[in-house]
């Protein structure tokens, strides 16, 4: 009897040790960003009595909408009542990009032209060209650069291939008007940076891209324009580096601030310190059954609050919106390190009041240099900070499917938080939480 007990206190010993470790060392939960299991936790659904339909979902970075209209898929969006979008201001972003690469423009004016024939030219890498944010940064740049052509009031963005002599539909000839002086301004060629697999905003595709474009247009190439980061910084490093050509992106990655000492022209940060937050916290609130501006607009508990500056919430979109920021020589060292919480939000939430709870995430494609560089290591800081157990799944880009597969039991989770591979394909995951 009494070498029972003595076993049973030992065992207890153990456990209650183990369970220490896990609260003492953040690290526990992100290490290598690996897949957690759920766990049993004290409140969380027990029995299954939430009905997985009814449970909270998060959609972020692709936003449920129509990739051929743009329109979006407000079903998606009131799912159920506990359902947002996490993003940010596309359009905001967009036009910062645009004056960011004009005002770069305006202050070099007198190198700028390299082979001195008196057009001002650039070439330009798509992301996706079904994905709202690729198409505004298209449009951003086209617009600030005096390119743009419209159609039906909106700014056509389709990717022009090769446009040596200016003639191509999509765009026109710029002018602009830069100390007195016209300058013609020309985007040479443009295209949707998609590997043969499928996958898009595809970096070793833009790296390649820019070695033909080369050969095709040499120093004609004045500027190069990239709608994010992994594209800019591939074409970077093919090329424009070592020719001294400017060369702009889109994401604030860490190595993309980094390279702004090196002559990358310039980089938006759309706040993924911020984004990462409001995915997770709109989970955490409806599973603490709390208002949903708790932490966000409104002090929580533990003092995480977000200023207006950084966000806004439109209601009718049931959307978050992140607030982008330029970032280029003159202020990249506040930037250098794209993974840190910010700090406004990074309290920790005490367990007594905010219990453990598992949720699902996936990144549609493990190998996209924002995702997986900035927006994951954000996520697996703030889990920890809200007390989330996030099981990560990482896709291959291309296949929705490759994703839905590894979410057998949705019952094994409060909550969801979904980054489709494409916008339209909402009912692939909403289709799993209503069988
Ligand atoms: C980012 C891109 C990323 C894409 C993925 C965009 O918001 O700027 O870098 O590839 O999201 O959906």
């Amino acid at each position: 009897m009494k070498k029972a007990l003595a076993m049973i206190l030992a065992l207890m010993m153990v456990l209650s040790l183990a369970a220490c470790g896990n609260s003492d060392n953040p690290q526990n939960s992100t290490a290598g960003g690996e897949s957690k299991a759920p766990v049993e936790t004290q409140n969380s659904n027990e029995g299954g009595e939430v009905a997985n339909k009814d449970k909270p979902l998060v959609w972020f970075n692709r936003q449920p909408s129509n990739s051929s209209t743009g329109e979006l898929d407000m079903d998606a969006m009131n799912f159920n009542k506990d359902t947002y979008y996490v993003g940010f201001d596309a359009n905001q972003g967009a036009e910062l990009q645009g004056q960011m690469i004009l005002d770069y423009i305006t202050a070099h004016i007198d190198e700028i032209d390299r082979n001195g024939d008196g057009v001002i030219g650039y070439v330009l890498a798509i992301g996706d060209i079904g994905h709202n944010d690729s198409i505004a940064r298209t449009r951003g740049v086209r617009k600030a650069l005096d390119t743009a052509v419209e159609d039906g009031g909106a700014i056509k963005s389709d990717p022009v291939g090769i446009n040596a002599d200016g003639s191509a539909t999509a765009v026109k000839d710029g002018k602009l008007t830069i100390g007195g002086k016209e300058y013609t301004v020309r985007e040479l060629a443009s295209q949707e940076m998609k590997n043969s697999a499928g996958a898009t905003w595809d970096a070793a595709t833009a790296g390649n891209t820019i070695t033909t474009w080369v050969s095709t247009f040499g120093d004609q190439i004045d500027v190069v324009a990239s709608n994010n980061d992994g594209m800019g910084m591939a074409m970077f490093n093919a090329w424009s580096n070592e020719n001294k050509v400017p060369t702009f992106g889109y994401d604030a990655n860490s190595d993309a601030v980094e390279a702004i000492a090196n002559g990358y022209g310039g980089t938006i940060s759309q706040h993924a310190d911020v984004q990462a937050y409001l995915t997770l916290r709109v989970l955490r609130n409806a599973l603490d059954g709390v208002d949903i501006d708790t932490g966000i607009g409104t002090a929580d508990d533990a003092g995480n609050v977000l200023s207006d500056d950084v966000y806004k919430y439109v209601e009718s979109q049931r959307s978050y919106y992140a607030l982008n920021v330029a970032v280029t020589a003159d202020n990249y060292k506040d930037f250098l390190d794209a993974t840190v919480p910010y700090a406004p939000v990074s309290n920790q939430l005490s367990q007594d009041t905010h219990a453990t709870k598992n949720v699902w995430l996936n990144i549609y494609n493990a190998a996209d240099n924002f995702l997986s560089a900035t927006y994951q290591p954000l996520l697996q800081k703030y889990d920890d900070i809200l007390n989330l157990n996030v099981e990560y799944i990482g896709g291959d880009g291309q296949t929705e499917a490759n994703i839905t597969n590894r979410l057998g039991n949705p019952s094994q989770y409060d909550a969801f938080a979904i980054n489709m591979v494409k916008t339209d394909n909402s009912a692939s995951y909403t289709s799993l939480l209503e069988g």
